[in-house]
């Protein structure tokens, strides 16, 4: 289906409602990569690792290389103390730094929580290259919706998931992020900035449950849009390639209306992703884009709203604001000539 693979050293998110497959799936991707001696992390946000690997235990996955860094104390109590057994040797009085924003208890909850565990990346990463001199090449988060269940509805949580994305990209390993799809009207900010996104889905068929994936976006490659089915069974996941969905009206009702509005919505998401590059060229060359992030949030917010041709309009006045910002010294306009004297005429 993604025509030879992912695309490595890129963020992609998992999505579907609880029970679809999505661990299992973002576990099988993981080892993949234990079995070809890759260096592996997961990052366990939902369930503490000895349920995890319980619940893994059923496919004979063997884990024993998998560091799995447990961030569900910090999750579950969200409790100031708790963060600092997130990481041995974290310090809570180094999250000080992080203010400014806004002040509300659940925010700051909010900040501590993808604070923590963002810090906490860094340092196994960091140390992971200390010791062994090489990258952490597969990663796993299961989930970001844990991480965003306390976040405000709002603009500031959005930037923090944005910064939160931009520094995953950063670390150059593939990226598993797996989110719990609460509200399929809702597109999520991962969306917008993972480089692909699958999705899972579930429905009864009489009384049995069956499965499919659909990959919806694929930077970079073409791949194919069909929905597949899916099984579970002893091994893991099974994809069947060129298998059909009937699509009848039970699975069209069970999955929703969001198929067509995601594709409704695509066109406003390229822009947006657009826009974002873009942003990163300003802020590499020097420009302030505080506004910018701000605007395109909103764009999101737009979209989430169902108000796609006001999302665009947005976009596109912000696009434009920024063309002018880079465009390259040579298409300036030329400077008057010099006085004739100084020519010597
Ligand atoms: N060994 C197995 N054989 C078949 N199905 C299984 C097995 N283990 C788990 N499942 C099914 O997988 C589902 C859970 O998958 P999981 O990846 O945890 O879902 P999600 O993370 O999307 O909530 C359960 O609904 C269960 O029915
Ligand atoms: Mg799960």
């Amino acid at each position: 289906m993604l025509r030879g693979g992912l695309i490595p050293r890129r963020p992609y998110v998992i999505s579907g409602a609880s029970g679809t497959g999505k661990t299992i799936l973002a576990m099988q991707f993981i080892v993949e990569g234990l079995k070809r001696g890759e260096p592996c992390m997961w990052v366990s946000l939902d369930e503490p690792p000895n349920e995890l690997k319980a619940n893994m235990a059923t496919f004979g996955w063997n884990l024993d290389h998998l560091k799995i860094l447990d961030a569900t104390p910090d999750i579950r109590m969200h409790k100031r103390k708790s963060v600092i057994d997130v990481g041995t040797t974290l310090d809570v009085r180094d999250m000080e730094e992080v203010k400014g924003i806004r002040v509300s208890q659940q925010l700051r909850s909010m900040e501590v929580s993808i604070h923590s565990v963002q810090k906490m990346l860094k340092q196994e990463f960091f140390q992971h290259q200390e010791r062994t001199k090489e990258n952490y090449q597969r990663m796993a988060i299961d989930s970001l919706t844990a991480l965003k269940m306390f976040s405000l509805v709002g603009v500031d949580s959005r930037i923090m998931i944005q910064s939160f994305m931009r520094f995953l990209s950063e670390l150059e390993a593939t990226c598993m992020i797996v989110s719990e799809h609460l509200d399929t009207s809702v597109i999520e900010t991962e969306f917008f900035l993972a480089r692909g996104k699958m999705r899972l889905h579930k429905w009864l068929d009489g009384s049995s449950i069956r499965r499919a994936i659909s990959i919806e976006k694929m930077r970079g490659s073409g791949f194919d849009d069909k929905m597949r089915p899916l099984t579970i069974g002893p091994n893991g996941v099974t994809v069947d390639p060129s298998g059909r969905v009937p699509l009848n009206t039970t699975v069209v009702h069970a999955l929703g209306s969001q198929f067509l509005k995601t594709r409704i919505a695509e066109q406003v998401t390229v822009s947006i992703e657009k826009a974002f590059e873009m942003a990163e060229q300003c802020r590499h060359q020097g420009h302030d884009i505080s506004h910018v992030q701000m605007d395109l949030t909103r764009a999101m917010l737009m979209i989430q709203m169902g108000h796609l041709h006001d999302a665009m309009e947005m976009v596109e006045r912000v696009r434009l604001g920024m063309e002018l910002l880079l465009k390259p010294k040579s298409e300036a306009p030329l400077p008057p000539p010099p006085p004739e004297e100084a020519r010597g005429i």
